[in-house]
C-alpha cells in the first residue's frame, strides 16, 4: 500500500470535514450546508462508503478527503497530505533518498569543478598544451575569454586526472559516477578525455556539472562529452547560461546557438544573451528554462537537416509553451562564431532582421518549389497547412493562412477548406485501419480504469487534444487527479516529476511503465475517457436519486429539491450524451 493510500485509510473523511460544517445523519450519509459557498439549504453531502465528498449546489464538484483539505485549505497535494499524514500519525517515506541525492550531487559538482580547474592550470601553464594554446589563439580567443569560459587541456594521458582527483581525495567510485573516467572491458579506469580542448559545461546556478572536449586536429568525435550523471543531463542544459541569463532578462531576447565556440565568440565580443543547444534540437525543458528568462527566443542554426526539424518543432513550441520563436538565416556553410569574428554588425543585422519561425518555415517550403504549377502549390499548402492549423492563437492562424493563399494565389477560402478536410482526416486516420483490434479494455484493469487511462495519456502526450473539455472531477482519485493536471500542463516527463509531489512519482513510474500496446490509440483513450465519465456521471445519479427518496421521505425539508432534481436531469442528459458517443463508435469498430 501506498503511503497516500495509508494516510487515506488512517484518516476519517467524516471527522476532517467536521471540523468545517456540521454534518447530519441522512440515511448512510451525511449532509451539511457546503463550506465552500454560503447557502441556505444544505446540498453538501459526504458518503463514508466511499470516502468522498460532493456539493450538488453551486459548486458542483468532489472528491476524496484530500481534495477537501487542498481546497478549503488552499493547498498543494502534497502539503495536504503532509497535513493529514501527521494527524494519523503515518510517516511519510522521508523525502525516499532526497538528502543522499543532494549529497551526491554536491560531491559531483566539487568533483568536475576540480577537474575544471586542474584542465584550466595546464592549459595556462603546461609545456604539453603548446598545440592546445596555439589552437585557440588560431581561432581568435584572447586570454580574458579563456579565463572567463575556463577553458582547459586534458594531457595526453591514462590517468593524470584520476591521480590528481584520487590524491586529494574522491574516490574511484565517485569519479566514475561523475563520468570523468570510465571503465574499461579488463575492468581497469582511466580518463575520458585525453588530447582535447576542455569546455566546462556549468548549469544557471554556475555549478560545473560536464565537460565538452574538442579534438585539436581531425581525431574523431570532434567533440566528446561527459556521460549522463545525476549532474548532467544533456537535453536539459543550455551552454553559457551561467553567463547569459542577466543579459537574456536585460535584453528580452535569448539567442540560441549550436556550438560551443559560438557561444564563447558571441560573448567575447560583448553579445551575452547567447547560449548552445549542445548540438541537438532543442528540447521542451530548455525552452522553459529560457522562457523563465524571456519568451523571446531566436535560433540561430544551422541550415542542415537537423536545423530543419529544430525549427518545425519550434512551431509546435509557440503552441504549447507560449514563446516566440524567430529563426536567423546563417549565411550558407558558416557557423555564428564565423559571421561574429568576420563583421559584427552584420551579425547583429542578421539577429534583428530574424524572421518569425512560421515564416522561416514557409520560405524554405516553398525555395524548393514552383509555385506557378498547381502541383507543387498543392505541395505546398498540403506541408504548410498542419502547422497553421496547429496554431491555438486565431489571429496569428488567420495571418498566416492569408498568406498561404496568396502565395498560392488561391482564395483563403480553400486554404481553409483544405485545413478542415486535413484535421478531419487526421482525426479518422486510425479507423481506417482494416484489421480490427481488441478494443475492449483489458479485464484486469477495469477496476483502474483511472489509471490505464492515465497511463496511455502520459504514455502518448500526442493525445492530449482528445481531453479537451474533459472533467478533472472525473477522476476520484486526488493523486490521479493531480498527475492528469500536471500532465495537461506539461508533458514532458522530467518537468511532470519534479512538479508533482514526491509521494506521487512511485504512482507516475507505474504509470508509465505499464504496458499497453500502441494500437489504436485514438480509440482507445476516446472509448476509455468515455467510460470514466460514465462511471462519474452514473455515481452522481445513483447518490442524487438516493438523497432525493430521503428527502421525499423526510417531508423534502432540507437540501433544495428543485435544484436537485434539475439535475438529475442534466446527468441524465450528459448521460445519454455519453452512450450515443459508445454506440457511435461501437458501429464504427
Ligand atoms: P559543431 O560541429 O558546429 O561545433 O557542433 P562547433 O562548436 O561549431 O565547433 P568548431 O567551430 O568546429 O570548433 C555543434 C555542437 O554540437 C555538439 C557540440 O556541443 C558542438 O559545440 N557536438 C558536435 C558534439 O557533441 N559532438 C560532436 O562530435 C560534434
Ligand atoms: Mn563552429
Amino acid at each position: 500500500m501506498s503511503a497516500i493510500d495509508e494516510v487515506k485509510q488512517r484518516t476519517d473523511i467524516v471527522a476532517v470535514i467536521s471540523q468545517y460544517t456540521a454534518l447530519k445523519k441522512a440515511g448512510r450519509n451525511l449532509t451539511g450546508l457546503c463550506p465552500f459557498h454560503s447557502e441556505k439549504h444544505a446540498s453538501f453531502f459526504v458518503f463514508p462508503e466511499q470516502q468522498s465528498w460532493h456539493c450538488f449546489g453551486a459548486c458542483a464538484t468532489g472528491g476524496d478527503v484530500l481534495s477537501f483539505i487542498m481546497k478549503k485549505e488552499g493547498l498543494t497535494f502534497g502539503e495536504a497530505l503532509r497535513l493529514l499524514a501527521d494527524k494519523a500519525g503515518v510517516a511519510l517515506p522521508e523525502k525516499p533518498g532526497q538528502a543522499e541525492k543532494k549529497e551526491e550531487q554536491a560531491e559531483l559538482y566539487q568533483i568536475n569543478q576540480a577537474a575544471a580547474e586542474y584542465y584550466h592550470n595546464l592549459l595556462l601553464t603546461s609545456p604539453a598544451a603548446e598545440k592546445a594554446r596555439k589552437y585557440i589563439a588560431g581561432r581568435g580567443l584572447i586570454p580574458q575569454t579563456i579565463s572567463d569560459f575556463q577553458l582547459g587541456y586534458s594531457p595526453d594521458s591514462w590517468e593524470s586526472l584520476k591521480q590528481h582527483l584520487m590524491q586529494i581525495g574522491y574516490s574511484e567510485n565517485s569519479l566514475l559516477k561523475c563520468g570523468i573516467i570510465i571503465e574499461a572491458e579488463n575492468g581497469k579506469t582511466h580518463d575520458r578525455f585525453r588530447g582535447r580542448l576542455m569546455f566546462p559545461i556549468r548549469d544557471a546556478k554556475g555549478r560545473t556539472v560536464g565537460f565538452g572536449g574538442r579534438a585539436l586536429d581531425d581525431a574523431m568525435p570532434k567533440y566528446m562529452n561527459s556521460s549522463q550523471s545525476p549532474v548532467f543531463d544533456k537535453s536539459s542544459i543550455l551552454y553559457g547560461i551561467d553567463r547569459a541569463a542577466r543579459a537574456i532578462r536585460e535584453k528580452d531576447r535569448a539567442v540560441i546557438v549550436e556550438g560551443y565556440m559560438d557561444v564563447i565568440m558571441a560573448h567575447q565580443y560583448g553579445i551575452n544573451n547567447v547560449v548552445a543547444s549542445m548540438g541537438t534540437s532543442i528540447t521542451e525543458t530548455q525552452v522553459l528554462t529560457l522562457k523563465k528568462l524571456s519568451r523571446n527566443m531566436v535560433l540561430a542554426l544551422d541550415s542542415d537537416t537537423a536545423g530543419e526539424e529544430a525549427m518545425l518543432r519550434g512551431v509546435g513550441y509557440e503552441n504549447t509553451l507560449g514563446a516566440e520563436v524567430r529563426v536567423v538565416r546563417l549565411p550558407e556553410g558558416k557557423d555564428p562564431d564565423e559571421v561574429i569574428k568576420e563583421d559584427i554588425k552584420s551579425w547583429e543585422q542578421l539577429v534583428e532582421q530574424a524572421l518569425p519561425i512560421m515564416d522561416y518555415t514557409i520560405n524554405m517550403i516553398t525555395a524548393k518549389l514552383d509555385l506557378s504549377q498547381p502541383g507543387d502549390k498543392s505541395r505546398a499548402v498540403e506541408q504548410l497547412v498542419p502547422s497553421i492549423a496547429a496554431m491555438e492563437d486565431g489571429v496569428r492562424q488567420s495571418h498566416y493562412m492569408q498568406k498561404l493563399a496568396r502565395l498560392v494565389s488561391v482564395s483563403p477560402h480553400v486554404i481553409e477548406t483544405t485545413m478542415k478536410k486535413l484535421v478531419t482526416a487526421a482525426r479518422k486516420r486510425p479507423t481506417i485501419n482494416k484489421e480490427a483490434v481488441e478494443l475492449t479494455i483489458p479485464v484486469e484493469v477495469t477496476d483502474t480504469l483511472e489509471e490505464y487511462c492515465l497511463a496511455l495519456l502520459l504514455q502518448h502526450p500526442e493525445l492530449k487534444e482528445r481531453c479537451a473539455g474533459f472533467s478533472v472531477d472525473c477522476f476520484a482519485n486526488s493523486a490521479n487527479r493531480e498527475i492528469f493536471t500536471a500532465w495537461l500542463e506539461c508533458d514532458d516527463r522530467l518537468i511532470l516529476k519534479d512538479k508533482l509531489d514526491q509521494n506521487i512519482h512511485e504512482r507516475l513510474d507505474a504509470l508509465m511503465k505499464k504496458e499497453i500496446p500502441a494500437t489504436q490509440l485514438e480509440k482507445k483513450i476516446g472509448a476509455s475517457l468515455l467510460r470514466l465519465r460514465e462511471k462519474y456521471l452514473r455515481s452522481l445519479e445513483s447518490r442524487r436519486s438516493e438523497l432525493l427518496a430521503q428527502e421525499v421521505e423526510a417531508g423534502g425539508a432540507g437540501a433544495d429539491l428543485a435544484v436537485l432534481e434539475e439535475q438529475g436531469i442534466e446527468t441524465s442528459i450528459q448521460l445519454g450524451e455519453v452512450q450515443k458517443q459508445q454506440r457511435w463508435s461501437e458501429t464504427r469498430r
